[in-house]
């Protein structure tokens, strides 16, 4: 039976559930770059860590503007925080909305925080029907004026389905006739092929009804460190979330890491490569099982539905646990059911391995 659920990568749990020593655990739920944290940023932190006895810039503008130049977006409309997580909480909480429709199946922390603040929540569906792919004139039809927020994730997890920057445009356009802000998830964007376009950044600074949150957990593998930042040109909102936030929520290691890791264009070029090369073998070499469906995904994880009404997801869990292979049931996503996985891309040699435990079970 699969216990460890919620969040992919969940380490610990697993460490003590099922006695597997950390170091041996073979992650393929939580969606962490393969490369590892930059050489560079372990090489700046080991060099610096008596910083740690002094405050950070409480301003953090030297590390805002290494995600201007990262992102193209001005620093000044630019704030950092403690991980992708603590900004899509601060800017629920600046914006206060009433109604709220997350596309959806997604990452669960929008609706729990959505919620907290006493919002309504309607979960608009991405459809099995579709691929998961977002139905644009099915969400305008929906968005009348008093919704005050959409939230979508881009890539989105866990479909890996993805919206371009022109249908963004578009949707951009049709809510801020509405008065509606759109909220961009993109923490996977990194790991998407350039030519499909799925950076929106370029948007900022036309729409002041759009916020766009990354963090640096997944691309930059540094789930631990805890920054995040969110690009958004309306001022009102900005200051009103900065009005809201901790102090110091970036510690002095995390603000060193930004500012080296952003710069680091060997570690980003490589990322980059060996996830679309590994991307593209797991997609020619599952598409020949028979027993399962593939979605088509622009980002470092892939959403499989077993075929087959003899194997869930958990089964699989269960089979691949015995040799320390962790793969995300994604069961407990909304509308998704007992027959969905999720595993990232890893290590050229962890997902052949993972390859060969998937052709045995399919
Ligand atoms: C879509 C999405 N956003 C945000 C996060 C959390 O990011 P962070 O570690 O930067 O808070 C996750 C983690 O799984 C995620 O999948």
């Amino acid at each position: 039976m699969t216990i460890i659920n919620q969040h992919g990568g969940d380490l610990d749990s697993i460490e003590r559930l099922y006695k597997i020593p950390r170091e041996k655990i073979i992650d393929f739920s939580g969606n962490i770059n393969p490369l590892g944290v930059p050489e560079s940023v372990k090489n700046e932190i080991k060099k610096n860590t008596d910083l740690i006895c002094t405050y950070p810039d409480s301003d953090y503008k030297i590390l805002r503007q290494s995600i201007e130049e990262y992102t193209g977006v001005n620093y000044e409309n630019i704030i950092v925080g403690n991980g992708a997580t603590e900004l899509i909480s601060l800017f629920i909480k600046a914006l206060s909305p009433k109604k709220s429709i997350i596309i959806s199946p997604a990452y669960s922390e929008y609706e729990r925080e959505l919620k907290l603040t006493g919002s309504s929540v309607e979960l608009f569906p991405l459809t099995e029907d579709e691929n998961f792919k977002l139905n644009m004139q099915k969400l305008i039809q929906k968005l009348d004026s008093d919704i005050d927020l959409v939230v979508l994730c881009n890539p989105n997890n866990p479909t890996g389905s993805y919206l371009t920057l022109h249908e963004i445009e578009f949707l951009l356009n049709f809510c801020l006739d509405k008065n509606i802000f759109l909220m961009i998830d993109e923490t996977y964007v990194e790991f998407s092929d350039a030519d499909k376009q799925v950076d929106a950044m370029p948007l900022i600074k036309n729409y002041n009804n759009l916020f766009i949150i990354r963090g640096t957990s997944k691309f930059f593998a540094s789930p631990g460190l805890r920054l995040g930042y969110c690009a958004c040109s309306n001022k009102k909102l900005l200051d009103l979330a900065v009005s809201k936030k901790d102090p110091w929520s970036v510690n002095m290691l995390a603000n060193l890491a930004g500012i080296v890791m952003f710069k680091d264009t060997e570690f980003i070029k490589n990322s980059k490569n060996i996830i679309a090369a590994e991307r593209k073998k797991f997609i020619r070499e599952l598409s020949k099982l028979k027993k399962i469906k593939l979605y088509d995904s622009q980002s470092n994880f892939i959403l499989l539905k077993i075929l087959d009404n003899n194997i869930s997801a958990a089964n699989v869990f269960d089979i691949l646990i015995k040799d320390n292979i962790v793969i995300r049931d994604a069961s407990d996503f909304p509308y998704l059911g007992s027959n969905f996985l999720r595993f990232c891309i890893l290590s050229p040699e962890h997902n052949d391995l993972l390859l060969l435990k998937l052709k045995n079970i399919f």
